[in-house]
């Protein structure tokens, strides 16, 4: 059991700051990754749909016999997560719990705004999972649809999304924020952006690190971690790969090879 690979899924490329981490903390273990980059972006989606979709993403990944599975779609892990753990026999991770519980470790006034989709923020599981950590924290959330294309067209960088952000951080500058959830898997790319835009007294906080870290907990807790393997990473889309490959070796900060196109069932 204990060799059997981790499988983490996402919407597109974005899990890949997730998978990143996790091959980081966790360099003995192989990982499973399935990018459904045909339906991209899930954020806009019913979350009927998207549970849909987090289900046959689920389900093709237990078919290749992983030992855990990783939600790196905040959305998905937003709307589908007591489904997908009903429906499979496995430990399952979302990205909200640990990254919420991470801001609430980061602020230092209990001011946090949360950004994201539109599926995510509409669900408030991060202003929910928030105020579980800390019933005192005062939490602004706002969609950004926005900087998923940005990211995806390798314009993190770019004036654009400066004036993009201005327009969606606006009402959480005005509020005080003093720490800011990146509640979104192709978020951490704009980092550069934000924190220029926030400054240095606003903490950025990207659930990829601390759902590494919360994935590492639950194989020891279950006795499921590989201490002798070589690590790797296979990798599976639902659309042509070229782009995935191309755009998304950005999001892992490395070359994207090998990368196989699948059906989902249904
Ligand atoms: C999306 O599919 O809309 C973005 C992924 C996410 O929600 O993290």
């Amino acid at each position: 059991m204990v060799q059997r690979p981790i499988g983490i899924f996402d919407s597109g490329i974005g899990g890949l700051t997730v998978l990143k981490e996790a091959m980081r903390l966790l360099p003995e273990e192989r990982f499973v990754y399935l990018g459904d980059t045909a339906r991209v972006p899930y954020g806009t989606k019913s979350p009927a749909t998207v549970i849909g979709y987090a289900e046959q993403a689920a389900g093709f990944l237990v078919s290749r016999g992983v030992k855990l599975l990783v939600v790196a779609c905040n959305t998905a892990s937003a709307v589908a997560l007591p489904h997908l753990a009903a429906c499979f026999q496995l430990p399952v991770v979302g990205v909200i719990e640990p990254g919420a519980r991470q801001a609430v470790k980061a602020s230092s006034r209990g001011r946090i705004g949360v950004v994201g989709t539109e599926g995510t923020v509409r669900s408030m599981a991060y202003n929910k999972a928030i105020l579980r950590a800390n019933p005192l924290a005062r939490v602004v959330s706002a969609a950004c649809p926005l900087f998923v294309p940005l990211a995806e067209e390798g314009w993190a960088g770019h004036r654009v999304a400066r004036i993009t952000a201005e327009e969606y951080l606006e009402p959480l500058c005005r509020e005080g924020i003093d720490t800011l959830v990146l509640g979104c898997t192709h978020y951490p790319l704009l980092k550069p952006v934000l924190s220029e835009l926030l400054g240095t007294e606003t903490v950025l906080v990207d659930s990829a690190a601390a759902t590494a870290v919360a994935v590492r907990d639950l194989l020891r807790e279950r006795n499921l971690s590989c201490r002798s393997g070589r690590g790797g990473v296979h990798f599976h889309v639902t659309d042509l790969p070229d782009r995935f490959c191309r755009v998304g070796s950005a999001f892992l900060g490395a070359e994207l090879t090998g990368v196989e196109q699948v059906e989902l069932g249904g």
